[in-house]
């Protein structure tokens, strides 16, 4: 098989440029491991920023977010009893909107299908080579038999686990890290929202989110240690410690209901540069990965697509390098302000097990200055709801 841009992934980073490309004239093969019913039934994000609300619009794909999605004016932040509020309109005139990754994923596979672009389930074994020749290769097996899709470029969008990262040399690849040493527990249960916009909620049991899906389902996470599972998790033991986290007026207003879904994700920082080896691009959680406190993991995903189509459709349409050549750069540039900010939350929100005394009076000192300061709320604001691409 021959196109112009094999995608190795089919999540939301491999079928967004898969759409944006192929809306361009430009032809591409997504090759993904799992089922599509897997990758729909992975509960991951919920808070879309509004550069990601509008690329999803230009991809054709903006109907039902505009219609089921909730533009959400800000959010709220809680130390123990006390709330400050961010409010992001009056700060940056923006706003985010609340709409799941899955719905993203089920916008975009239905959006490829209706264009007869080809999505390859269930592929094992991707191999990507000659990335510095004119053609470049993907073999992979199908049912036991080996393919190859003959290419121009390949799109590496196959997560933190995937082959992409690791065809670049280790001796080429620099990668960076930091790893938290907790997770965060994620329960979906249908039961109404316990407010308007999202709390993150810092306090002396813990770290808690309040998030939601729609108006009778709620997606809230708890920090536990990394040692914990989900089994150790009953309903009943969430919702306790949960509630315990929330400032007291707000746990008051919990309606607690049993959980359809619950998951654990441990925290990370990770980047790994250069983006481009070759005929290589690293795209998404292939390339970088952020701690969940902040909302930047998909949305990092989608800025990164924003620049490789632009850059793609430069070569394909004007015979243009230029876009290729600096989009690791570029990229980077945009991914490492998000890495900082992620960080920063994560810090500013969590107990960290061991840490010193300091470590508390500088979350508290922190949150004070958010409370007393327009200027550093307006620069929360700003990082939250997404820098400009
Ligand atoms: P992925 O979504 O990982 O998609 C990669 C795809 O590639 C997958 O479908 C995978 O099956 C496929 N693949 C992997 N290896 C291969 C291979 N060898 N060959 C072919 N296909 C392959 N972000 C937030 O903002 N908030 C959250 O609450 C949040 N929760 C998360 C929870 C978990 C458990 C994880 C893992 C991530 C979470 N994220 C969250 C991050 C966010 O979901 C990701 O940033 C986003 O999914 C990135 O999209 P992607 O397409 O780059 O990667
Ligand atoms: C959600 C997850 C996040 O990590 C976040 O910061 C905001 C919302 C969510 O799953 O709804």
């Amino acid at each position: 098989m021959k196109t112009q841009v094999a995608v190795i992934g089919g999540g939301p980073s491999g079928l967004l440029l898969s759409q944006l490309l192929n809306k361009n004239g430009i032809e591409t093969v997504v090759l993904e491991r799992a089922s599509r019913k897997h990758v729909l039934s992975r509960i991951r994000a919920g808070m879309l920023e509004w550069g990601t609300v509008e690329l999803l619009r230009e991809a054709g794909v903006g109907a039902r977010m505009d219609a089921q999605g909730y533009p959400h004016d800000g959010c709220y932040l809680s130390d123990d009893d006390e709330i400050v509020h961010i409010d992001f309109h009056a700060l940056t005139g923006k706003q985010v909107m609340v709409y799941g990754q899955t719905e993203v994923t089920t916008d975009l596979y239905a959006a490829q299908d209706a264009m007869g672009t080809t999505i390859i389930h269930g592929v094992e074994d991707v191999e990507i080579y000659d990335l510095h020749e004119a053609e470049s290769y993907v073999d992979y097996t199908l049912d036991g038999v080996r393919h190859r899709v003959t290419c121009a470029y390949v799109a590496g969008c196959d997560g933190f686990h995937g082959v992409s990262r690791k065809t670049i040399p280790a001796d080429v690849r620099q990668e960076f890290e930091r790893v938290y040493p907790f997770g965060w527990l994620g329960i979906l249960s249908e039961t109404p929202p316990i407010a308007d916009e999202l709390i993150y909620a810092n306090s002396k049991h813990g770290f808690a989110l309040a998030s939601m899906r729609n108006e009778n389902l709620v997606r809230h996470y708890v920090q536990v240690p990394l040692t914990d599972k989900v089994e150790d998790w009953s309903d009943a033991r969430f919702w306790t410690e949960f509630k315990k986290r929330l400032p007291t007026h707000v746990a008051d207003k919990v309606v607690m209901a049993p959980s359809i879904e619950k998951s654990i994700a441990p925290l990370r920082s990770f980047v790994s540069e250069p983006l481009k080896w070759g005929n290589l691009f690293l795209v998404g959680d292939a390339a970088h990965i952020v701690p969940p406190t902040g909302a930047k993991g998909l949305n990092l995903a989608v800025s990164d697509v924003h620049y490789l189509k632009d850059a793609l459709i430069k070569v394909f349409k004007e015979n243009d390098l230029s876009g290729i050549d600096g989009y690791s750069e570029k990229a980077l540039e945009r991914i490492w302000k998000a890495m900082r900010f992620s960080w920063q939350m994560t810090t500013m929100m969590h107990q960290f097990d061991g840490e010193d005394s300091f470590a508390a009076q500088m979350r508290k000192a922190t949150f004070s200055h958010l409370k007393t300061s327009e200027t550093a709320r307006r620069d929360l604001a700003q990082n939250y709801i997404g820098l400009p691409f």
